[in-house]
């Protein structure tokens, strides 16, 4: 095996996915502190803490600041290089998060056993669906009086439509809750919250007496609950769960350890190492030699003093090296990449190499944008990168006139990085920002005071939705003429239609019928 495909088979590139509160932080932390990437576990969740600032975009704020280190998160585990990636919790950052599930091979669904299946992990879900994105399910506190388990399974089948597949089930919960039994391991582990690693002892065998004598009459309950389970649930089936069609199901209290270090271990053998990758032209397979990979987050300002901004890059294929000559497909430019950053659990590092499912941060000033392919020569376009109609809409007025230029320049900065979209009407000088949630508006006036010096004062503008506009020329020229105040270019100079509400898209889509009106467009 060349050293390409050894490096692809032993990389495993994921990310964790759920409502907020259910669990995600705490379980990142101790996936890091089972993997040896931290010594105590206590780090992440302490930083989390210390963002309990007074206002909630505060703490996005701060979120902001620290999610640098920890947004891409790789260690090694086991025979793997295990590359973790973050997507922030807050809904109106949902968009950062779609994009970031485009970068990775599968991911992990966390479900709170008291709460079951809620709002975010519904859409989440929906956009793991859209590439059939393998999913292992980790419930979590069982600590906690929670629902059945049964019912939970039935749940997720029915709410998210994936077929459930328990690879452990609980012996009890809230205050009976015991441990879990492995159901293809036949093995039992014991739950102990005072014990280092959450476990007090595993034995092997259902039939075994050390059960009874451990777990008195919940014993025979559990060996009872498992023929049933083994009746009415679904058998693990690699080839469905590979396929986004049936998720692997874990159970534990991420909180105390529980249950963490199974999935982990799921993740090195169940789940996909880096696949092909669809391109506009063909599929790009990891394992050719040449090296290519697309932007699927651009953070700017890490550091405000040098106008700094990384564009995150996952490697699709080929090997990277220090210094490496690369093309920008969309400019046609080519870069010589030598400060490329890997970002280690606690720390970041220079790159020196990455391979197929790394994320490399490419430090720049604007030049690369979100969704840009890179590659070693090669015209290729990665596709598949999304951004979404906004929601909400906002006109951006100056405090000091003076400043318009920073203020253009802000607005079109902070854009690039994807949580917001400027638009420029036609007519007029008006400059029209849209975000999918309002506390993006917080943000941004926070960091145009903040990174631009600009006080920006943003008023309502009556505009429902945004759609991008394709479709014949003649009938595009029309409609920017006879509308032109609700016509508008983005970040792109892409042609966009910023409809007041239903009845005027409505009118237009019957006026103008060989446009499309697109509420998704990928980016580039
Ligand atoms: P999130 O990132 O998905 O938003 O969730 P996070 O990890 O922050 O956890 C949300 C809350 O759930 C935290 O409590 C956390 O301690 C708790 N939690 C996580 N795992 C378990 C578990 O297995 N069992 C129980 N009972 N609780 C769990 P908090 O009160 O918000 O914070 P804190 O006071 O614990 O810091």
């Amino acid at each position: 095996m060349s050293q390409l495909d050894q490096e692809i088979s032993r990389r495993r590139t994921f990310a964790i996915i759920s409502h907020p509160d259910a669990g995600k932080t705490t379980l990142t932390e101790k996936l890091l502190w089972f993997g040896g990437a931290i010594q105590v576990a206590g780090e992440v969740r302490a930083r989390k803490a210390s963002r309990h600032a007074t206002s909630d975009w505060m703490e996005l704020e701060k979120q902001r600041g620290i999610s640098v280190t920890s947004s891409v998160m790789q260690f090694p585990y086991r025979e793997c290089m295990v590359n973790l990636l973050d997507t922030p919790g807050h809904e109106d950052f949902s968009e950062d998060t779609y994009r970031t599930l485009t970068a990775v091979d599968s991911a992990t669904m966390v479900i709170d056993s008291v709460n079951g299946v809620e709002a975010q992990t519904i859409k989440l879900l929906n956009v793991c669906r859209m590439r059939d994105t393998p999913i292992l399910t980790f419930i979590n506190k069982l600590d906690r009086e929670g629902k059945e388990p049964i019912d939970l399974l039935d749940e997720i089948e029915s709410v998210l439509g994936i077929q459930c597949a328990p690879m452990t089930w609980p012996i009890g919960m809230g205050k009976r809750f015991r441990g879990v039994y492995h159901l293809y391991d036949d093995a039992i582990a014991f739950f102990d919250p005072q014990a280092e690693k959450g476990t007090a002892e595993i034995i092997q065998g259902l039939d075994n007496p050390r059960l009874d004598e451990l777990i008195g009459s919940q014993a025979d309950e559990l060996r009872m609950d498992i023929e049933l389970v083994r009746g009415a649930s679904h058998t693990f089936d690699a080839e469905a769960y590979l396929a986004g069609k049936q998720s692997p199901v874990f159970f534990g209290s991420a909180v105390n350890n529980f249950g963490v270090q199974s999935l982990l271990d799921a993740v090195v053998d169940l789940s996909p190492a880096p696949i092909a990758r669809p391109a506009v032209t063909r599929k790009v397979e990891p394992n050719e030699p040449k090296f290519s990979g697309f932007v699927f987050k651009i953070q700017a300002n890490m550091d405000p003093k040098h106008r700094d901004r990384i564009a995150f890059l996952r490697v699709c294929s080929g090997r990277f090296d220090r210094g490496m000559k690369v093309k920008q497909v969309a400019t046609g430019k080519t870069l010589s990449i030598n400060n490329a950053i890997t970002f280690m659990a606690r720390d970041r590092s220079t790159t020196d190499e990455a391979w197929p499912g790394d994320i490399i941060g490419i430090p720049n000033h604007g030049s690369i944008r979100l969704g840009e392919t890179f590659t070693e020569g090669e015209d290729l376009r990665f596709t598949g990168i999304p951004s979404f109609a906004p929601e909400h809409f906002r006109l951006a007025r100056i405090a000091n006139p003076l400043k318009i230029k920073q203020l253009q320049k802000g607005l079109q900065q902070l854009a690039e990085e994807g949580a917001t979209q400027l638009f420029r009407p036609l007519s007029g000088t008006d400059l029209i920002l849209g975000a999918v949630g309002t506390l993006q508006f917080d943000v941004v006036a926070s960091r145009l005071e903040n990174e631009y010096g600009v006080q920006v004062i943003f008023e309502s503008y009556n505009c429902s939705t945004a759609r991008w506009i394709h479709g014949d020329a003649g009938e595009l020229k029309q409609l920017s003429e006879r509308y032109s105040a609700n016509v508008a270019l983005d970040g792109a100079d892409d042609p966009v239609y910023l409809a007041p509400n239903n009845v005027y898209l409505n009118m237009v889509k019957e006026k103008y019928p060989n446009l499309r009106f697109l509420e998704a467009r990928e980016v580039i």
